[in-house]
């Protein structure tokens, strides 16, 4: 048999009806929101691997840098035989910690709900390890998963700090989730990016080349396709600014000017004035008391706190109860 096997654990119309429900909802709600679940179609995963190669956007580097030092502290702390990521995308960083678990580690279940992300990362990950077993699960995180039964320890990591893009009350749900998946003993391997300077991390998001600004208007060209909407990319721009009491980062696109954007299938005309705004993704920053009581709330004991030499990222590491 094949080491990949890519299974769909969402219902074929699935996808569809809940970009149906979130444009529909998220657009007539006030102010205007999109869920940032949808940036990520084949080109959106391209441009957030982008992203990660800017300049600005340091937190791929530094969750990279405690990785490579860190894996092999990881694989003896778990001994994990399976590992599980969630939003895995393109599994870069994850090959040091799959080599570091190697030759133990009996399978590796990447789920994400870009089936381009997923296909790509197994294809680089099997070019240099062809024995490595892959059971890729194109999943909603946010929704319950049912993972492949597979041998035990099992350690989830959920890196690169997407927790982030969970709204607090959501983080809560999802940790909690993440619990269930585990037995005693077990472990999840937590990215979080930590609180800085305004400035390091508006430019994060809102870099010089502009590539940020395309991965979230990439949104609006989903919406264009999947529903048909008359909506254009060109009449809104990208806005990044930092919620110093919330102390998250927040992206909007505004209007240029007044419009209204047809979505028939919906049934749907949404105004905007000049000026108005969706808020397409919140990206939280934490401090590692915040990691710690979230971590303890769902029944996660942070047993290890890892950050880059310039302390701009952490790695946890904690242990189910
Ligand atoms: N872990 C990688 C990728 C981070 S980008 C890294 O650290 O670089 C966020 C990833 O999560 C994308 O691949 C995106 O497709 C995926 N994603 C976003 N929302 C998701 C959801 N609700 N369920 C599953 N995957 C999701
Ligand atoms: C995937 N996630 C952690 C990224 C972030 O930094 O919040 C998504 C992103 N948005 C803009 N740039 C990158």
């Amino acid at each position: 048999m094949s080491p990949f096997q890519l299974t769909r654990t969402l219902p074929e119309d699935a996808t569809e009806a809940d970009l149906r429900a979130d444009v529909q909802g998220g657009l007539t709600r006030v102010p205007k929101e999109l869920p940032p679940k949808w940036f990520y179609d084949a080109r959106g995963s391209e441009l957030f691997e982008e992203i990660t190669r800017l300049p600005e956007y340091y937190p791929t580097r530094a969750e990279r840098e405690i990785l490579v030092d860190r894996a092999s502290d990881i694989a003896a702390a778990t001994g994990a035989r399976t590992l599980v990521e969630l939003g895995s995308g393109s599994s870069e960083k994850t090959r040091f910690l799959i080599d570091a678990l190697l030759p133990d580690l009996a399978s590796y279940v990447p789920v994400d709900v870009s089936r381009s992300a997923l296909t790509g990362a197994a294809e680089a990950l099997l070019a240099e390890r062809p024995g490595l077993d892959i059971h890729a699960l194109v999943a909603d995180f946010t929704r319950g998963l049912e993972l492949p039964d597979t041998p035990g320890p099992r350690l989830v990591a959920f890196l690169g700090g997407t927790i982030g893009n969970l709204l607090p009350d959501e983080r809560a749900v999802f940790l909690r989730s993440v619990r269930t998946m585990l037995s005693p003993g077990d472990a999840l391997l937590l990215g979080t990016d930590l609180v800085k300077d305004e400035a390091t991390l508006v430019a994060a998001y809102d870099d010089a080349a502009g590539v940020t600004a395309a991965f979230n208007k990439n949104v609006l060209a989903v919406i264009a396709r999947e529903l048909d909407a008359d909506v254009r990319p060109e009449d809104f721009d990208h806005v990044a600014l930092w919620d110093r009491d919330r102390e998250w980062i927040e992206m909007r696109l505004r209007a240029r000017h007044a419009l209204t954007v047809k979505i028939p299938e919906l049934d749907l005309i949404v105004p905007f004035e000049k000026g108005e705004e969706v808020r397409t993704e919140v990206s939280a920053k934490f401090r590692q008391a915040g990691v710690r009581r979230e971590l303890s709330d769902a029944g996660l004991e942070l047993a290890r706190w890892w950050t880059d030499r310039k302390e701009r990222f952490a790695l946890s590491l904690a242990i189910a109860r």
